[in-house]
């Protein structure tokens, strides 16, 4: 069989923090379940690098787009080795062969007449970068960012999504398992009873330049999300690569459910239109929270995956999110809940299972996995291969459905039975009398045997861990060129096989590691002492007074070679420093002369553009009705000495 499967393209104006992670670690321990049972794999995923809110972010640090879009990129493609996630292709939007073929697909569907130029007026969210139907607001407020949508009237190009509408019920109806989890197909189907408006595909360059030009319109760029889905073909080569002959048949995409209705219905009536056959699956995933909130960057409340390795190990947090979160369901995210898996499931369960057998085959049969003798075998032993074959099946079934805690929870079971196994079989007591040795023998053969399928079942999910049980119990040549379908019956492990000495799977977590543990719970609560309180929005006065706010004069202004927003002062404070403002487009470098500005002095330096900035001008900044920006710089109101303190 063929697998290609996807995660979202994610947006370069964040760093990757634990909700990217999920979802990339679900495609990857996806691709290796499916690598093990066979199949030819093909793993992407990306950066979604246009729109408008790469500018903003892009604006707010003082680079150029493309400087910016470059690092978040990079940022993002060095995480998931960190997590071991593996993907096949990392594909970007700025890639010209994308937006050659971005292009192409508009040109075919504005020239077959599914796209139109209209007016339209709405509600639009900038942080989904849509316009949002009154509906789908909550108290005013868009749901996923917590903000009321802004007014929006312009002229633009609109993709008759409409006329594909009767078509997509139908094919949803007819494909049960095409969104799954089913509540996600209810609340499409439910979506799609009203009538659908058309998409607005374009953005006018009088207001984004950042974008994917239309070919059909030099004024226009396209809609982001236009641009973005269609990464799923550019990056296997639409339309004449082989591999695109070879995966599109098999496309299944994986997301979270902020991200539904693009997928759901833009997605499927693109393709519809480009006369393409829509892709086989969608997987939708729940939120990871922090104290019941979506865990996001706009929100402040981040826990960043590098972070979490280091405290806890790779094995650790990826089994944490896969067995915590029901595929779905929206999970929470607590130092205490991964420090008591860790200890529990981990290195209790799974660790100690694996620490007293390989001890036991050491001592009683000299690290030598002893023959099993079919004479001896009782009730118990008939129950545990019962139990290792429905595992196997429950596994199966729950890790096709994307139930990976269901597929953990039956390995778990087994676990659990094994560790009563020794317990009422007490290999120590049958040492003691020769006459037992076959049963000796027996028992502990069913050990190694059962500790060898559970090495290849957890492989998806913990890669490291496996592959230390696989070595320990010198499998790698046994499980070379296996599958699951071949591996993992019962019986395979060969008497006679000589084991390496066992090193610990899983540390416990002991009190003084747990205390750093809960440190970094997330990203707000280890800078609480400068980040406002959650709770009430203020700051402590010690907080402020880290703070070194200075009066300066600027004794000269120059513009910074090819980065238009950007101008070089050169400020008295009272000593000479070179500070880069993101100010010129309100203040030409002439009118900067002699002007007393207020600096953060204390601020980590940074180039930008090629220029070490050694601080920060404040200033204040207003939108008017017509959404035009204005800065003002802020100054003292009257003469005072260069480096004087503001506070
Ligand atoms: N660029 C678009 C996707 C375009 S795909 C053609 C986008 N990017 S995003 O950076 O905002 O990523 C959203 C995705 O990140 C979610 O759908 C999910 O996969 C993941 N998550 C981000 N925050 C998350 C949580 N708090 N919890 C779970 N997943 C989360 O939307």
């Amino acid at each position: 069989m063929t697998t290609y499967i996807t995660t979202p393209i994610y947006y370069v104006n964040a760093r990757p923090h634990l909700g990217h992670s999920y979802t990339t670690l679900v495609v990857d321990t996806f691709s290796r379940y499916r690598r093990l049972c066979g199949d030819d794999v093909r793993f992407q995923t990306g950066t979604d690098e246009h729109g408008e809110k790469i500018v903003e972010a892009a604006e707010r640090e003082s680079v150029s787009p493309k400087e910016y879009v470059d690092t978040i990129s990079d940022a993002f493609r060095k995480t998931w080795p960190l997590l071991k996630i593996e993907p096949d292709n990392f594909i970007r939007t700025t890639n010209s062969e994308h937006i050659k073929t971005v292009q192409n697909i508009l040109q075919k569907v504005h020239d077959q007449g599914d796209i139109y130029f209209a007016e339209y007026a709405g509600l639009y969210c900038q942080g989904c970068e849509r316009f949002l139907t009154e509906k789908e607001l909550v108290d005013g407020n868009c749901p996923d960012h917590q903000k009321p949508p802004e007014k929006r009237a312009e002229k633009n190009y609109f993709f008759r999504m409409s006329k594909y509408q009767d078509w997509l019920i139908e094919h949803i109806k007819e494909n049960p398992e095409y969104i799954t989890p089913e509540r996600y197909r209810n609340e499409v189907l439910s979506f799609l009873k009203e009538p659908m408006e058309d998409l607005c595909i374009s953005r006018p360059t009088s207001r984004l330049t950042w974008g994917i030009p239309l070919p059909f319109d030099e004024n226009f760029v396209t809609y982001v999300w236009f641009d973005a889905l269609i990464n799923y073909l550019t990056g296997i080569d639409y339309p004449d690569g082989p591999d695109f002959n070879r995966y599109w048949d098999a496309a299944e995409h994986v997301i979270a459910k902020d991200i539904l209705k693009p997928h759901a219905i833009y997605w499927p009536t693109m393709l519809k239109a480009m006369g393409m056959k829509p892709y086989k699956k969608l997987h939708v995933h729940g939120y990871w929270k922090v104290d019941e909130t979506k865990m996001s960057k706009s929100i402040g409340n981040v826990v960043r995956p590098d972070e979490l390795v280091n405290m806890y190990g790779l094995d650790t947090v990826r089994y944490f999110l896969l067995r915590e979160m029901s595929f779905g369901l929206d999970a929470s995210f607590s130092s205490d809940a991964i420090i008591a898996r860790q200890n529990s499931d981990l290195a209790n369960d799974l660790g100690n299972l694996f620490s007293r057998s390989l001890t036991m085959i050491f001592k009683y049969s000299g690290g030598v996995v002893p023959q099993q003798d079919e004479s001896t075998l009782i009730d118990t032993d008939r129950e545990l291969i019962l139990a290792v074959e429905n595992m196997l099946v429950t596994y199966r079934k729950s890790m096709d459905s994307f139930n990976f805690h269901l597929a953990l929870r039956s390995v778990w079971e087994v676990i659990g039975m094994l560790n009563r196994y020794i317990v009422t079989n007490a290999p120590w007591e049958l040492a003691k009398d020769p006459v037992n040795e076959s049963r000796l023998h027996t028992v502990l053969y069913f050990l190694a045997e059962c500790l060898r399928i559970i090495a290849l079942v957890v492989q998806p999910v913990m890669p490291d861990a496996s592959a230390k049980m696989v070595t320990t119990l010198n499998l790698e040549k046994a499980l070379r060129s296996v599958n699951l379908d071949t591996a993992a019956t019962w019986g395979l492990t060969i008497a006679g096989t000589k084991l390496n000495k066992p090193e610990q799977l899983f540390p416990r977590l002991d009190k003084k590691k747990k205390k750093q543990a809960q440190a970094p719970k997330a990203e707000k609560q280890k800078k609480k002492d400068i980040a406002p309180k959650e709770e009430d929005g203020l700051v402590t006065f010690d907080a402020f007074q880290k703070m070194d706010l200075r009066v300066a004069k600027v004794v000269a202004a120059e513009k910074i070679k090819k980065a238009e927003k950007l101008l070089k002062l050169t400020l008295e404070a009272p000593e000479e420093r070179t500070v880069v403002a993101g100010i010129a487009k309100y203040y030409s470098p002439e009118e900067l002369l002699g002007k007393s500005v207020i600096i953060v002095a204390n601020l980590k330096p940074a180039k930008l553009m090629g220029v070490t900035s050694h601080g920060m001008v404040l200033a204040a900044k207003e939108k008017d009705a017509d959404g035009n920006e204005r800065l003002v710089l802020s100054t003292v109101s009257a003469d005072i000495a260069p480096g004087s303190r503001v506070a």
